[in-house]
């Protein structure tokens, strides 16, 4: 059973535990609390006890999960849970005519039923409407990008971060997905480059935007063709200067000072079939002050990319709602 459920929420057996543990306490001190308010309704014919009650534990349970999910560090994955019951119930929220991006509209359930992939093209004008655009993450680093990006489309409305894809065995990233409860992509070289750049797998998650967020391969050729100006990477300093093959992480930092550079920044740009080359989306700049380390420049430049690449993803998301 466990195994199963594992499998069905995409957790870690840890993640499991404290799940089961949350379910757990939040349903003890539903009932506790039940048995604590019912008195006070003075409610004494069993006939209407017993609806009366099952009402207010509805109400209660909902609230104590979320609450001791705060407590667990499972409140995302219970927030999630809740939307999807709660539209399964009729309640909560449905689609909305609206693509603005907090009013939310629609949420991963109701999305996943309407699976048809942006790419496919072929949604009537109504769906198209109440849609949320599918993203996935390529990174294979600590994730912290990663983690702003889930972060700013949490709840799931214009956008949501369906899927992170990553070639790195132990990478941060691949806990904070599990953590927000989203599924991982573990990929592999010979079909990454030599097969279908796992497009296949893309496409049956219905993405509709690929945003790389420190991931090192190349990207080949079959994906930029399936996904033409719907992929997306940051480069930590000011392109074209800095970029290219080797150029990744401490690489770039230290090239930047070394050159005596007095800036430094952020590249936000469409991948080509070249490395760090594409059509550039956005820039802007930090200093680099005297006696900076490479990590020092690294910190700032971080800085500016957890502040601005969600921003510019969501301006790209929106051109996308845009063209249905
Ligand atoms: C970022 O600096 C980004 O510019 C580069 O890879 C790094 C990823 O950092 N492409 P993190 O894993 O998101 O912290």
């Amino acid at each position: 059973m466990f195994k199963r459920l594992q499998e069905k929420w995409k957790v870690s057996p840890g993640r499991l535990f404290l799940i089961l543990v949350t379910f757990a306490i939040g349903g003890s001190l539903t009932g506790y609390l039940g048995r604590r308010i019912m008195p006070a309704t003075g409610i004494e014919s069993k006939a209407v006890y017993v609806p009366v009650y099952v009402v207010l534990i509805t109400f209660i349970w909902p609230f104590m999960v979320l609450l001791v999910s705060i407590f667990t560090g499972q409140f995302l994955f219970f927030r999630s849970y809740l939307a999807k019951m709660g539209q399964r119930m009729g309640i909560g929220r449905t689609g909305s005519s609206s693509l603005s991006a907090k009013d939310g509209g629609t949420a991963r359930q109701q999305h996943s039923s309407k699976s048809a992939s942006m790419s496919q093209n072929n949604i009537s004008p109504e769906t198209r409407q109440q849609r949320t655009v599918k993203l996935a993450i390529f990174a294979s680093g600590a994730g912290s990008n990663a983690q702003k990006l889930i972060e700013f489309f949490s709840p799931p409305a214009l956008a949501e971060v369906s899927l992170i894809v990553c070639n790195k065995q132990g990478a941060g990233v691949i806990q904070i997905a599990e953590k927000s409860g989203i599924p991982v992509l573990m990929i592999e070289k010979e079909r990454f480059f030599r097969g279908d750049g796992h497009l296949a797998d893309l496409q049956s998650a219905g993405i509709d935007l690929v945003v790389l967020a420190g991931f090192l391969w190349k990207i080949p050729q079959s994906l930029i063709d399936a996904f033409p100006r719907r992929i997306i990477n940051i480069h930590p300093a000011l392109l074209p200067k800095y970029g290219g093959k080797g150029m990744y992480g401490a690489f770039v930092h230290q090239a930047v000072i070394g050159a005596g550079e007095l800036q430094s920044g952020i590249t936000i740009h469409y991948v080509d079939e070249h490395y760090d080359n594409g059509d550039i989306i956005f820039q802007t700049a930090c200093p680099v002050l005297e006696g900076d380390t490479p990590e020092d420049l690294a910190r700032r430049v971080h800085e500016l990319e957890h502040a601005h690449y969600p921003r510019v993803v969501e301006e790209e998301v929106k051109k996308l709602a845009a063209i249905g």
